[in-house]
């Protein structure tokens, strides 16, 4: 498995198996892998001739400061598992290596960035379209994997590549779980046993959800979530929205025919996690 830090060598790389017209899959992380991120380098090796993954903690997407000094970092570990799945290539940039001057552009995706994650993060999709833009020209793959655990995040890259005009497929991944149903997440390292122990709460929250819908109202619905969550002593709900599972505006009354998904966002003190469930499958 090869290791590129630069642009140049990562790019020089892509050209070459583009050349053999092999397929190049790619799986774009930051990082601190768990099963979540291993499922979607399976699938990509699974669909294409080469993968190649990037571990890059982006720090423009990140708009609590804290948060980007507290993510994990376990690069050795993480090529290790790359290596033991055959993975082809890592491409681990350093931060000047990908903004070698200040960022400035700026994407509008309407209404997609304007609920749910990207009302509470302000920024955070803009950074997160600036870098999936740039690994994408860079790494230049057929097709790039991304997980529905992101839901909003996989419908800003799909808004991205249709707005570029980019050739790139993306293929969205669901969502793997631990045994008690808690979303696998880098952040969950930051739990201790007590918040570990409490925070499959979400999930078990979300699956209530579903059950009561459509047969509830949205209004009765979201507060029996703010009911559970809130009475948790180590939780605090930040958002819970049903919401049209393509254009993510939020449904203000049940609609059976159409899909739907729950999306929640809980502080379990002050590490912020971020769940969702398809409701009409
Ligand atoms: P990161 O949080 O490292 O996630 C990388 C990819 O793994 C994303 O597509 C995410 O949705 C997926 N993923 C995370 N947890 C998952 C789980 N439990 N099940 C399935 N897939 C899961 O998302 C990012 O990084 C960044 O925003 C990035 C796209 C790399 C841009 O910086």
């Amino acid at each position: 498995m090869k290791v590129f830090n630069t642009t140049a060598d990562m790019s020089s790389w892509s050209k070459t198996i583009r050349r053999e017209r092999k397929k190049i899959g790619f799986v774009p992380t930051m990082g601190a892998l768990h099963s979540g991120h291993l499922e979607l380098v399976n699938r990509a090796i699974k669909d294409n001739d080469v993968v190649a993954c990037s571990i890059f903690v982006n720090p423009i997407q990140f708009n609590n400061p804290e948060d980007l000094n507290k993510y994990p970092r376990t690069f050795k570990k993480d090529a290790e598992m790359l290596k033991a799945l055959g993975c082809d290539v890592i491409f681990h940039p350093d931060t000047k290596e990908i903004y070698p001057e200040p960022e400035t552009q700026k994407y509008d995706f309407g209404n997609l960035e304007r609920v749910m994650e990207g009302r509470y993060r302000p920024g955070h999709f803009n950074g997160v379209a600036i870098v999936v833009k740039k690994l994408f020209d860079i790494v230049m793959p057929d097709r790039a994997y991304f997980g529905e655990k992101d839901f909003q995040q996989l419908a800003i890259i799909k808004a991205l590549v249709r707005k570029e005009k980019m050739k790139v497929g993306i293929v969205s991944c669901p969502t793997v779980r631990e045994f008690d149903g808690l979303a696998m997440s880098s952040r969950n390292m930051r739990l201790n046993t007590q918040q570990r122990e409490n925070a499959p709460l979400i999930y078990q929250t979300l699956c209530k959800a579903k059950n009561m819908y459509p047969k509830h109202s949205v209004e009765v619905i979201k507060a029996e979530v703010e009911r559970i969550i809130n009475g948790n002593p180590h939780m605090k709900l930040e958002y819970f929205e049903i919401s049209d599972t393509e254009t993510l505006e939020p449904v203000k009354e049940p609609k059976p025919e159409s899909p739907v998904v729950g999306c929640i966002a809980v502080y379990m003190d002050e590490v912020r996690l971020i769940d969702n469930m398809l409701f009409n499958l």
